[in-house]
Order: structure tokens, then sequence, then C-alpha cells
């Protein structure tokens, strides 16, 4: 079956892009620096090794959702079309693919897009996808659904308009600040069409107990993950951030109700980026933030929906209760 790839990003993107977003992080007060830059080839790599460790519980408790309620969704959804945001390995996708396939008729075509900024993701998903999947029309694109969620979700000429399920599973959602998922809900309401629908995995509040290991896990991995985005910065950058000079820091944030993910300079350090022709300094004990990620009720999440144009069409959790899997219409 077909198999495409596209790439909606200049050829510049991580340089460009990357650029503003360190001068803009490196130069504010707090320090910040945005997630998307976490996703390189290592980065993928170790965020598929955070999802199968056991204090990192969202990987698993969504999958099990999807695995037990796939048909449920496909058929409330009533599509054939699935196109995921944030797509990385797709592997808890395959449940959903595997349901289309099963509900799609003679004459008709199931079909995946897949869309992240990681190339290396996306091609090693594809190769593992199209072996499995030889009937599935299958699309990667690479593109920032930051800023080009609408150029990304375009429909394609004789793919018809409805009938699409846009996913956006992982919680990567909490990964936004309330200000960008406002922005991105906007421009998802308006990319959509009647008939489509929005599956959105978002993880739930709970105690810091259990919190704060998932972000800090005994055997480092997550600590590795974060500090892989200096080295982010000095292979695109010309950067000389010496990781042993930080540490990773998590913390529970119960009034804004996210994790924050920080790296804190362990003495005075000065870094000096070539490709911006920037030092920064951080002095010892200084914070700069990574990440957040929010973590929801279904009140908080049915609330910021409502208000962006949609209405709440299905809500599933994993037996524990940690993690949701919620589906959303036009309102
Ligand atoms: N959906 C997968 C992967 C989650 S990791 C899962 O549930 O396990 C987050 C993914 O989002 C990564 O693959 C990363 O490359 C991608 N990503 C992060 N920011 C992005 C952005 N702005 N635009 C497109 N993809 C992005
Ligand atoms: C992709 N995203 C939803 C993950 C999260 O849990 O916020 C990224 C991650 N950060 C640390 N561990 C995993």
């Amino acid at each position: 079956m077909a198999q495409r790839y596209r790439d909606h990003l200049p050829e510049d993107f991580s340089e460009r892009s990357l650029s503003e977003d360190v001068r803009f992080g490196l130069t504010s007060s707090p320090k910040t620096l945005p997630p998307k830059w976490f996703y390189d080839k290592v980065g993928s790599e170790l965020y598929e090794e955070i999802t199968r460790l056991p204090e990192y519980y969202p990987f698993a408790a969504e999958r099990e959702i999807l695995m037990a309620r796939a048909t449920e969704i496909v058929t409330a959804a009533g599509c054939r079309h699935l196109v995921e945001l944030g797509s990385g390995s797709s592997e808890k996708t395959r449940a959903l693919i595997e349901a289309v396939l099963a509900a799609t008729r003679d004459g008709e075509q199931a079909a995946y897009r897949a869309i992240d900024v990681s190339g290396s993701a996306l091609r090693a998903a594809a190769q593992d996808l199209s072996r499995r999947y030889p009937t599935l029309a299958l699309e990667s694109v690479r593109a920032d659904f930051e800023h080009g969620l609408a150029d990304a979700l375009a429909v394609e000429a004789g793919e018809g308009r409805g009938g699409r399920l846009v996913i956006f599973l992982g919680g990567t959602i909490g990964n936004q600040t309330p200000e960008q998922r406002r922005s991105f809900l906007a421009a998802l309401r308006g990319a959509l069409a009647p008939g489509d629908a929005f599956l959105l995995g978002a993880d739930l509040v709970k105690s810091p107990d259990v919190l704060v290991p998932a972000y800090d896990d005994a055997a480092g991995v997550t600590a590795a993950f974060n500090l892989n985005v200096l080295e982010v910065v000095n292979s695109r950058l010309g950067a000389d951030f010496d990781a042993t000079d930080f540490r990773h820091v998590a913390v529970w944030d119960a009034d804004n109700a996210w994790i924050e993910m920080r790296l804190e300079a362990v003495r005075d350090v000065r870094v000096r980026i070539s490709g911006l022709d920037l030092d920064v300094d951080f002095a010892a004990g200084e914070q700069m933030r990574t990440e957040i990620s929010a973590k929801f009720t279904r009140e908080r999440l049915a609330a910021e929906f409502e208000a962006a144009g949609f209405a709440a069409s299905g809500w599933w959790t994993d037996e524990a209760g940690r993690f949701s899997v919620s589906l959303w219409t036009l309102s």
C-alpha cells in the first residue's frame, strides 16, 4: 500500500527555530528551554526507554485503556482515517490502527498519517507499521504542531472531509503551557470539519509520591533525557555546555498542577553559544525550566475543550484511574 514521507519543515528549521528559542529562553529570567528540543535521535530513544521504566506509569496506563477500548473508540468516532500528532514510535496507536482495519469494509481505505518533529522517530515507526499492516495507507509528515498545525492537518485530494480521527496521545498536551494549549485548541478547532473527532490522552492529577518518581527515576534515565537537551544545543548551535555542570530536578507544582523538570547549575558556569554569538552565565544553584508536564481533572479538560468549541463524546480511564483517554467532537 502507498507509503509517503513529507517534510513540512524548512531545511534550516532546527537551527533557525532553535536559535530563536535558545536566545529567548536563555536571556529570560528564570531561564527556560522548550521541551520540543528533547527529541533528537538520542532524546527520542531515551523517551522510549522512559516508557519502559517501572516508575513511568503514563505509558502503561494509556496502553491499557487503548487495548481495552480501541473498538469502542473507533466505533464512537466513526472514522477510517487516523491522524496522529506527536506520534513518536506509534506503538500504542497500533490498537487503534487494528480497530480501524477491522472496521473497514470492501471499497473503503484505512489510512494513518503520523505527524512529528522527529524525522528519526517517523522513519522507524513507518518501517514497523508498513511491515505489520500492508493494507494501510501510511503517511509520515515532519511538522511542528505548535506552528504548522493547519498545514499538517490539511485534507489531501481524494481524502474527503469528515471521518478523520485526530489523536494526541502520551499526555503530550500537558507539555504545553496553558496559553499554548489555548492556541493549539483554537487551531485544532479551525482545522477540523464536521464528522471529524479528536482523541486525547491526558494524565490525571495524583499524589506527588507517584508523580515525582515518574519524572525522577532511580535508574537516572529521565535525568539523561533532560540533560541531553544541552547536547542538542551544543551540536546544533556550537555551544559548550558541559552536562556535568548541571543536575536534573523534578518538582511538583501543586498550584499549577504540573510537574516541572529543570536543570540546576551545580557551580557557577559560563556557556559560550558560538552560533548565537552569546555568552550565558548560570550562578551555582540557578535552575532552568526545560519542561512542564501538566496533570488534569475531567472537569478542567471539559472546561477548556468546551471553551474552545468542542463537546465531550467519550471518557475512559485505566482500572487504577491514573490516566484518561477522551473523545471530543465539534459543538
Ligand atoms: N505519542 C507518543 C510519543 C510521545 S513523546 C507516546 O504517546 O508515547 C512526544 C512526541 O511529540 C515526540 O515524538 C516528539 O518528537 C513530538 N513533539 C514534541 N513537540 C512537538 C511539536 N511541537 N510538533 C510535533 N511533534 C512534537
Ligand atoms: C511526552 N511527554 C508527555 C512526556 C511527559 O510525561 O510529560 C515527556 C517526559 N518527560 C519526562 N518523562 C517523560
